[in-house]
């Protein structure tokens, strides 16, 4: 049985991608399904705490004991992860937020416009959640954030760590065949001020309980 590291910790976890809506039928989004965010809300309940678990749309059962709020889009994400991070002691980003919406929700279904074999969509940045929660001045949870990169993994995540003012990033090499979106598997780096920690290929399901063991080992450390 996993050590009991979380017991009578909150912990609030955002997991699996956003949908942007574009019309009532069409969204933009991407291919996360979410596994890594459900496997260490899993893994937290494990270790004890009372876990809240903000998922995205994802084809996932609830882990046994969690408390999962759903939403579609990034502002639902972003109202319900600020409201968990009012009450929580660690925050996880694990979601893969869509980084723009479409400016515009057409009320209805977007037509084919005749002519032009080309078209265009006007975006607008989404909030980052995890920054917004790492930023706070008052009622800051300790915070995690991820960090999928293709190169230069330890640099972009560094940077990202530093930029989104996070206590730890976990980077995730997602151009190493069989990990990252979608798979079973995945290795990442765990990094922080001081230091960093590779965690080699493995299951999600053991990698959340080590990643939980070295988050709660660096949030709560007496
Ligand atoms: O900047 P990038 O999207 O690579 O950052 C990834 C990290 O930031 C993840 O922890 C992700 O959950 C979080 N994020 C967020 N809100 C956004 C974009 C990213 O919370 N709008």
């Amino acid at each position: 049985a996993p050590a009991q590291s979380l017991t009578g910790r909150r912990v609030a976890i955002t997991a699996g991608p956003t949908r942007e809506a574009l019309d009532p039928v069409r969204f933009l989004s991407n291919h996360s399904s979410g596994k890594m965010g459900f496997a260490l809300a899993a893994a937290a309940q494990r270790a004890g705490a009372d876990v809240t678990l903000i998922a995205g749309p994802v084809s996932l059962a609830t882990p046994p004991g969690v408390k999962r709020v759903d939403v579609i889009d990034a502002r639902q994400m972003k109202e319900a992860a600020e409201r968990a991070a009012d009450l929580c002691d660690l925050f996880i980003g694990a979601a893969a937020v869509a980084d723009f919406r479409p400016v515009e929700v057409a009320q209805q279904k977007i037509k084919k416009r005749g002519g032009s074999d080309t078209d265009s969509l006007a975006l607008v940045k989404n909030p980052d959640i995890v920054a917004g929660i790492a930023g706070r001045r008052e009622r800051r949870p300790f915070t995690v954030g991820f960090a999928a990169e293709t190169e230069k993994v330890e640099e972009h995540a560094r940077d990202k760590l530093k930029r989104k003012k996070l206590d730890l990033i976990i980077a995730n090499d997602v151009s190493v065949p069989g990990g990252g979106f979608n798979s079973d598997r995945n290795a990442v780096t765990v990094i922080g001020a001081d230091g960093a920690t590779h965690l080699p290929s493995t299951l999600k399901s053991e990698l959340a309980d080590q990643l939980i063991e070295i988050i709660a080992a660096r949030a709560f450390a007496r």
